[in-house]
């Protein structure tokens, strides 16, 4: 019954910068279903699109392992990517600098095919972006108008259809609504689910907030500084957050104790970094409830069925409401 389009294992990818060694990625374990959606939740700078990268192979990694289609791609290099790459597709947050600026709406969504060499007559290649338009709710007007002319959200179903023109499997999601109107996100999840829905897609959505995968995700993964702390069913997440991190993702409000202690930590110098990280939990200098324990880091561990927890007192929280 399982059969995953992907699965990533150890995944690591450490950048060496002068101040040290920068743990962006630190031995996270991803399964997605085919067909489905894993949300990938979290902070910014806690790696969730270095994690992308990596996946898509844009990246090396340091240690791990990618098996993508039943494929382990982890050593494939270019040639053997190329044929993989047609399969794995990107969307990028912000459309507008993804998009070049003197191409038209046709030449941008034309260019994957055209590379491929997928369709060869000009009318051909015409009638397939027309197509594309259409799929992605894009007048046929709008074919010859440039990226600059429209709004935010034409803007990504430009990115969207040039992202379904080769047919993938599987698309990684990298806050495609962050830099939109609310009112126009709804519109863009719900393209993105339709997309899913009518060609079989496996997505990576990828946020750093959590409202917005709610009803989008099949499962989600909470990761911090690098590790996945929560991983769960999306309504077992919401329902029964185990971490004090993803509890106080969850608390819609800012959250004054969580706000307080990292002034403290701020003025002591203590901040998190993602270089040279200690043994400790990650979270700790910023949760309410570190104890001693914590200063050795918690195993990602399964709690109850499918909802995978990394905190020592992950038991004690349980039924603890909501934020912190
Ligand atoms: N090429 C790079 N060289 C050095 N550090 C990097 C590089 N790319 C990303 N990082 C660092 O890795 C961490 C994770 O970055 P990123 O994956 O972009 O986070 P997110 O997408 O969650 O905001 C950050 O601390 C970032 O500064
Ligand atoms: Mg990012």
């Amino acid at each position: 019954m399982m059969d995953p389009i992907l699965e990533v294992k150890n995944l690591t990818k450490h950048f060496k910068t002068k101040y040290g060694l920068l743990h962006a990625v630190d031995g996270i374990d991803l399964t997605l279903e085919r067909g489905k959606t894993l949300g990938l939740v979290g902070e910014s700078g806690c790696g969730k699109s270095t994690t992308g990268r990596l996946i898509l192979k844009l990246i090396e990694p340091t240690t791990g392992q990618i098996i993508f289609d039943g494929k382990d791609i982890t050593n494939y290099k270019n040639r053997a990517m190329k044929e993989i790459r047609r399969d794995m597709m990107f969307i990028f947050q912000d459309p507008y600098s993804s998009l070049d600026p003197r191409k038209t709406v046709s030449q941008i969504i034309s260019e994957p095919i055209i590379a491929n060499n997928i369709l060869k007559k000009s009318s051909d290649i015409e009638d397939r972006v027309t197509e594309l338009m259409t799929t992605v709710g894009l007048a046929e007007r709008l074919y010859n108008t440039y990226p600059h002319e429209l709004d935010g959200g034409r803007r990504q179903r430009i990115g969207i259809a040039r992202a379904i023109a080769m047919e993938p499997k599987f698309i990684i999601c990298d806050e495609p609504v962050s830099a939109l109107d609310v009112s126009i996100q709804a519109q863009i999840l719900n393209l993105l689910k339709e997309l899913q829905r009518k060609l079989g897609l496996s997505y990576i959505f990828i946020t750093h907030d959590l409202s917005v995968v709610n009803h989008f995700s099949d499962d989600i993964a909470v990761m911090y500084l690098g590790k996945i702390v929560e991983r769960a069913p999306a309504e077992e997440l919401f329902l029964n957050p185990l971490h004090p991190y993803t509890k106080a993702l969850l608390s819609a409000i800012p959250v004054p104790e969580l706000d307080v202690k990292m002034e403290r930590i701020l003025i002591k110098g203590e901040i998190s970094s993602p270089i040279n990280p200690g043994e400790e939990c990650r979270f700790a200098k910023r949760c309410y409830f570190c104890q001693d324990i914590c200063m050795k880091e918690p195993k990602l561990l399964e709690y109850s069925p499918q909802h995978f927890v990394a905190c020592h007192r992950a038991e004690e929280l349980k039924g603890l409401e909501g934020g912190l």
